[in-house]
Formats: C-alpha cells, structure tokens, sequence
C-alpha cells in the first residue's frame, strides 16, 4: 500500500505542477501582471483543499520516523504547498497573525524541529536534495524559467561548494605545502564555473517570466504565528567559507556575523557543521601577512602560491560583482523599479525594503571584491599589500 508521504510527493510532483502552472498562465493574460486576487480562484481552492487534505493524513499519521532524508523530503512538500498558497495569495503574512495554514504549520514544525532546520521549504529542497524522478525534479511548475533558474541554481551552488571544499583541504595542509598550490588551483577553476555558469543564466533567463512566475514563490511566510523569509540561492555553507578562509568577510565583522546567524537554519544540517567549523578558523590572507612580516617570503613556494591565492580572491570578487551587477541587477532591481507602489514592498525573498536589501548585497560584494570603501572594513589595503610584495617577488 502506498505510504501517505508516498501519495503526498506524487501529488507534489504532479497536480500541483499543473495547478500552479494553470494560475501562471491566467496570472500572465491580466494586463498587470502583478495581479493574483480574484483570479482563478477555483483552481486555487482546488489546491488548498487537496494540500490540506494530504497533509492532515500525514499529521494524523504523527511522527513515523524514516531518517533525516525522507523527513528534510517532507518538510520540502509541505514547505512547497505553503510557498505556493502564498504565492497565490491564499496566505498573506502581513494580514493575518497565524498562518490559517493550521495542519501544514503543525506538520512543518513538527518536523523542522525534531531535524534542526527551519520549518519552511529551503534552497536544498529545490535545487542539491532534489531527487529527480525519470530526469524530472521536484518545482513548482512546469514553466522552462523556473527549470532554467533551478538548473543554474543547483549548477552554481555545486561549483561554490566545489571552491569551498578545496579551501577547507588546505587548512590541514598548511600553504606551504606542495599540494596546496593544486587546491588553490581547483578553487580558482570551481569559481571560473561559476561565473560561466551565472553568466549563461544572465544570457538565457528572461526578465518578466522570472519577476511575475518564478520570484513570487520564494516570498516569507508564516508557519504557526513566525514569519518565516524566503528562501535564496545563497543558503548553503560554501559561500561564506569561502569567503572566511579566503579572509575577505571575517567572522568577527559586526556587519558580517548576522547574515551567518539567519541563515543557520535555512541550510542542512552538514552545512552548519561546516559553517560552524569554519567560523572558528583562521584565514589564509592573514597567514601570507604574518609570513611576509616574518621574512619568509625567499621560499621556492611562496610566490607560487600567493599568486595562486590572489587569482582565487580575484575570482571571488568577480562572482560576487556578477551577481550583483548582472543577475541581481537585471532581474529585481530593473523589474522593481517599474512596479506599482503597492507591490514594491513584496519584491524580496527575505523581507526588507528593496532599497535596503540591495544596499546590503553592494557591500557585501564589495568586501569580496576586497574594494576602497571609506564606509566599511574591506581587505582592499592588505590585499594590495600582498600583490605588491608578489610584484617585487616575481
Ligand atoms: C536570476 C538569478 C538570481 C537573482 C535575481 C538573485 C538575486 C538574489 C537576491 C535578491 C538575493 C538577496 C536575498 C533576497 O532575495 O532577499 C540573493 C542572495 C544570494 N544569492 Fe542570488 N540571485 C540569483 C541567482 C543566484 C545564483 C545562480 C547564485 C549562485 C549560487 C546565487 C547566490 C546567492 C548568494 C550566495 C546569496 C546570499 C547573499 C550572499 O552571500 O551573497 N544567486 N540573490
């Protein structure tokens, strides 16, 4: 007999594609295509009704423990269906005070807590912990953008991790050792993949069916009576390992820490092992400094490898200004700007006004980027330190 999780996950991977892919395309007829009250309000009963029905099943089922992995599975359907009343605006966090969501919310806790991950559908559930079945993995709907955007989610995240895992494999290592220079070299190759990566989705990703079919599905939510904020790509450990090993965003940054702190939850629990790991290391940008200030700068090895180090921190910087310049740029911040007042406030995926959130991605791009600014703390003198002391080497 199939298993209600079982019948829950077909319904996911199925009738709930094709409902959400239905209130897309009348959502796209309407001249504004902002507008989601008072359209197809059948179909989207049809979606709470079903949802709700499968997931009180499940409740009622109560905890029948399969392992982390079929219940970080579940959490993402429920996650999704909750996603996806939003969207349709069947929920609305900010007019209601408890999610009138009531079995999904008991059902999301329920398992969010006994795993440790937040309550709410996260950037895993889409893009690395996404079993593809006969080559189709789990979305939303059945729209090329939003497959086109997953695929290039998943394929940057993959090389960040990539970049990430090589740097952690010096730390034992020490960077005078031989092999460092081949990890050094392995980061700065994951990090070129992602910017091929990025720069194709700028290419092939179209603006509009992004901002009003995909985007929309990654808005906060109430689980219970918490709001809980959108899911985004940068929700695993390898960015800001990179990040801190590399000594551009140090752990100890006041402005820095938090983003750390809110996005615990929202990874699996490996990555915050990780993460927790990392942020207890010291960087490799202060170990060059204290080696130049330590004369150590003759070594056969030195050269090679500050070298090797500087093209990875160049590389870094150029993901992050291409992320912010292109991807962000063309795809929230144009779009935003064309919006009716009334919409602006519901743009992003954790909450904060527009102009906040993205003053906030600028700088830190510009602490990757290593860039003079007189506003905030950057490594842009130590690294200038360091490619002068390469220059006078080499
Ligand atoms: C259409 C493509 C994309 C757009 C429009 C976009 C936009 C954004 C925005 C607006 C945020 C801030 C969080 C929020 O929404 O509230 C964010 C965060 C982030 N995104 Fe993207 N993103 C895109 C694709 C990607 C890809 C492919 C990656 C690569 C893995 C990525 C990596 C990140 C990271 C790491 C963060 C967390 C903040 C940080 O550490 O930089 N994004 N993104």
């Amino acid at each position: 007999m199939i298993s209600h999780s079982d019948r829950f996950d077909q319904w996911i991977r199925d009738r709930f594609v094709v409902l959400n892919t239905e209130l897309e395309r009348l959502y796209a007829e309407q001249a504004d295509r902002s507008r989601v009250v008072g359209i197809g309000d059948e179909l989207k009963q049809t979606l709470l009704e079903e949802g709700n029905r499968l997931i009180s099943a499940l409740l009622l089922e109560g905890n029948t423990d399969q392992g982390f992995d079929a219940a970080f599975d579940l959490l993402g359907n429920v996650g999704l269906f909750m996603a996806a009343c939003r969207r349709h605006e069947l929920t609305e966090p900010f007019r209601e005070t408890v999610s009138p969501l009531y079995e999904a919310s008991a059902l999301a806790m329920h398992i969010g807590a006994s795993i440790g991950v937040t309550p709410r559908f996260a950037t895993a559930h889409l893009t690395t912990h996404n079993r593809a079945i006969n080559g189709v993995y789990k979305r939303f709907t059945s729209l090329p953008a939003e497959q086109l955007f997953l695929d290039y989610n998943t394929r940057g995240i993959l090389a960040y991790k990539r970049a990430a895992d090589a740097l952690l494999k010096i730390r034992p290592l020490g960077l005078s050792h031989p092999l460092t220079a081949d990890l050094l070299s392995v980061a700065n190759d994951a990090l070129a993949q992602v910017q091929c990566s990025n720069a194709e989705l700028y290419q092939q990703l179209n603006t509009d069916d992004f901002f009003y079919q995909v985007r929309p599905y990654y808005k906060p939510y109430r689980v219970g009576s918490q709001i809980y904020r959108g899911a985004n790509a940068g929700d695993f450990a390898g960015i800001n390992v990179i990040d801190m090993l590399l000594g551009l965003c140090p752990a100890n940054d006041p402005a820095y820490s938090p983003l750390l702190v809110d996005k615990f939850l929202y990874m699996v629990p490996e990555d915050q092992r990780i993460l927790r790991d990392c942020m207890r290391m010291n960087n490799y940008l202060d170990e060059f400094l204290v080696l130049i200030a330590q004369h150590q700068t003759k070594q056969p090895w030195f050269a090679k490898h500050l070298a090797l180090f500087l093209a990875v921190c160049h590389s870094h910087g150029v993901t992050a200004a291409q992320h912010h310049e292109q991807l962000v740029e063309k795809y929230i911040r144009q779009p935003a700007s064309a919006l009716a007042p009334e919409y602006l406030d519901k743009v992003t995926a954790s909450g904060p006004a527009l102009a906040q959130l993205l003053s906030g991605l600028e700088k830190l791009k510009d602490r990757r980027c290593a860039a003079k600014r007189d506003d905030i703390a950057t490594r842009h003198d130590d690294i200038v330190r360091l490619q002068q002391e390469l220059e006078r080497l080499v």
